[in-house]
């Protein structure tokens, strides 16, 4: 990393951390989810390329799998911007690579760590979400540095949600309840926070939550919406795989005109 930490407009400084440790066993076996190909191209530098597309972002900090930060670090510099440094910057955008842990939460927890002083703002974004539109980032971004602690993209759901007691023997599950569906909402990432609000989040949040955005509003704290694309959709089962190449073709069809 450059040690020139660059102000961006609003006088704010972002960066995004990309947990990226995940096994990603629903995909089926094989690499490491984050290090499996989208065209030719692996689904992580697809990640890093979208946070590194907003020009707010200044730092992207990628939490690799325990064993394979050598790895990720030589994939980051080997899909570097022609032109730019030889390692540790794509352009105008700097990169850090650390190891991940055990859980999604430790991962974040561990790539918070790694963060230089100086960082107003922070982006955490799921590698399994490559192809979110810098519209999105930018969005988020923004209704950070308007004020808002803690900020996610969410998109209304189009099925209707049913609660269950699960069952572990493959038995009927019981219904519990139905949530009005008019009233859901699923989360996407990046998901933004004051970086002083994620810190201490981290620091005094325990209980088990699957975003970060869960472990902010254990700290009493409003946390708001904007709009979600559905670009941004996480790839964990197969079809999702066979869904982004096509979002990928797509856009390079409409590239062409
Ligand atoms: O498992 P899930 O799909 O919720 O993972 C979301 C993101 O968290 C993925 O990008 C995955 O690589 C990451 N993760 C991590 N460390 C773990 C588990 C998941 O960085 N131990």
């Amino acid at each position: 990393m450059s040690d020139e930490t660059r102000p961006v407009a609003g006088g704010a400084r972002t960066a995004a951390v990309i947990p990226a440790a995940g096994r990603g066993v629903r995909l089926g076996p094989g690499a490491p989810k984050a290090l499996r190909a989208l065209n030719g191209t692996p689904m992580l530098i697809h990640a890093v390329r979208a946070m590194a597309a907003s020009r707010s972002v200044s730092l992207v900090v990628v939490v690799a799998p325990p064993d394979g930060a050598a790895e990720v670090k030589m994939l980051l510099a080997d899909h570097a911007l022609p032109g730019g440094p030889p390692s540790g910057s794509w352009g105008r955008t700097d990169f850090l690579v650390v190891p991940g842990g055990e859980t999604r939460q430790q991962s974040v927890k561990l790539g918070l760590d790694a963060l230089p002083a100086g960082i107003d703002i922070v982006l955490v974004h799921d590698a399994a979400r490559p192809l979110v539109p810098v519209d999105t980032v930018d969005a988020v971004i923004e209704a950070v540095r308007d004020g808002a602690p803690a900020v996610v993209p969410a998109l209304p759901l189009t099925d209707t949600v049913k609660e269950v007691t699960p069952t572990a023997d493959g038995s009927p599950e019981p219904v519990v309840a139905t949530p009005p569906r008019a009233r859901l909402r699923a989360v996407q990432t990046p998901q933004g926070f004051e970086y002083a609000t994620l810190v201490r989040a981290h620091e005094t949040v325990t209980d088990d939550v699957t975003d970060c955005a869960g472990m902010v509003e254990k700290l009493g704290l409003q946390v708001v919406l904007v709009p979600g694309h559905e670009e941004a959709f996480k790839v964990t089962r197969p079809l999702d795989l066979v869904l982004a190449e096509a979002v990928l073709a797509r856009r390079r069809a409409n590239d062409g005109f």
